[in-house]
């Protein structure tokens, strides 16, 4: 059986985030619009959850701080929350496993959301504020930061399609967010790295890859060009000189038809009927190669309530990145989504992401048969095809 050996020093982790699976987010604005009520009870449970990463041999995990949690009311930071969060760091430091912390997930606090959110460049301040709270605070404890997670998701879910809060439909809003990420990014970028020279900041990127529906087709072809450009680069090229590593966020793979129909072929689809298409991840991180910088996966998971995929799935996908990195794209970890069963977002909890399956009744986590599988990986740093 040939072994496929991975860098020395690979992260291999999972990624969650903060309103997904801890609960009681009372604060936070999807709490009017998609509670999530206790979700996995992850606040409670987080030891519970990290002897799991332990017994299943991943060396990192990337997860999320609720910020609303931290600053309830605006300018009044709760202390008792941020001791929660520096027991969740020392938690990770205790087993030995690498922290990547995002700071932006998706929710806000509901004062900063009534406040127009992104959509004033005047509320990047406040976004600030919280951000060199928590860069104070655990600095020491914080080995990757993302800054912001999927920018151009959050945007056109929030903005235009009406889905997710604050649920609206207005192009010019779309733009003053995306361009108050951009900034934000920045500003907060350069204020950590004046703090500390040596530290480690990216951006978790939804990049997708995207082929002409008919090769021989010129306009399917531009049509490609003109997704690619927009969704996978337009956010990198504004922020790429503040960054230090970038986080692939990898699901989506979709054929395009002039002008700009999606038509897969969907052979295999996961729970959710998200067409799952391992190839692309390889195409899209010799895409990412052109920056120059680390690449950690800091997502790509499948949902897949009986199992029957996930294996394959996570085997498959790292054969294309063990691919690219022969070919010298510098990938450095991979996060499966997700450690464990969450909310996931609008859908509820319906779509089973995780490795580890939570039982929303009584709680208890039980790995599923694929964690076992990915286990075995993370301890061995290599991939027995
Ligand atoms: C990502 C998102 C995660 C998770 C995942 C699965 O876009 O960052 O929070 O929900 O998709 O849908």
């Amino acid at each position: 059986m040939p072994v496929l050996k991975f860098p020395e020093n690979f992260l291999w982790g999972t990624a969650t985030s903060a309103y997904q699976i801890e609960g009681g987010n009372v604060y936070s604005d999807w709490e009017d619009y998609y509670p999530a009520g206790i979700a996995c009870d992850h606040y409670h449970k987080y030891q519970e959850d990290f002897d799991w990463i332990v017994k299943l041999n991943q060396n990192a995990y990337r997860f999320s701080i609720e910020w609303a949690r931290i600053e309830k009311e605006q300018g009044k930071f709760d202390q008792k929350e941020i001791e929660h969060y520096r027991k969740i760091l020392l938690s990770l430091k205790k087993r030995n496993i690498k922290a990547m912390l995002t700071l932006f997930h998706f929710t806000l606090p509901k004062w900063f959301q009534e406040k127009g959110g992104f959509t004033k460049q005047e509320n990047i301040f406040y976004f600030k504020r919280f951000a060199n709270r928590i860069f104070d605070e655990y600095k020491n404890l914080v080995d990757f930061w993302v800054i912001i997670n999927e920018p151009q998701v959050y945007a056109a879910q929030g903005y235009l399609l009406r889905i997710w809060p604050p649920k609206k439909r207005n192009p010019i809003l779309y733009l003053k967010v995306l361009r108050n990420l951009i900034l934000a990014h920045k500003i907060i970028y350069k204020g950590f790295h004046q703090k500390q020279s040596q530290v480690r900041i990216g951006i978790a990127k939804n990049n997708q890859f995207f082929e002409p529906y008919n090769p021989r087709s010129n306009f399917d072809k531009l049509a490609v060009k003109i997704a690619s450009r927009w969704q996978n680069h337009y956010f990198l090229n504004k922020i790429k000189k503040h960054l230090d590593f970038i986080g692939l966020n990898y699901y989506f793979h979709n054929k395009i038809k002039f002008p700009f129909f999606i038509k897969n072929d969907n052979k295999i689809v996961s729970d959710v009927g998200w067409e799952v298409y391992p190839k692309g991840i390889y195409f899209t991180l010799k895409d990412l190669k052109q920056y120059n910088l680390p690449i950690y996966i800091t997502e790509n998971g499948v949902a897949d309530k009986d199992d029957r995929l996930r294996e394959k799935f996570i085997k498959d996908h790292l054969y294309w990145i063990w691919k690219a990195i022969q070919e010298k794209v510098d990938v450095r970890g991979y996060f499966y989504w997700s450690l464990l069963d969450n909310f996931e977002w609008e859908k509820g909890f319906k779509p089973r992401f995780g490795l580890i399956e939570v039982d929303y009744k009584t709680l208890e986590r039980k790995p599923r048969k694929s964690a076992f599988y990915y286990a075995q990986i993370c301890k061995t740093n290599h991939l027995a095809t």
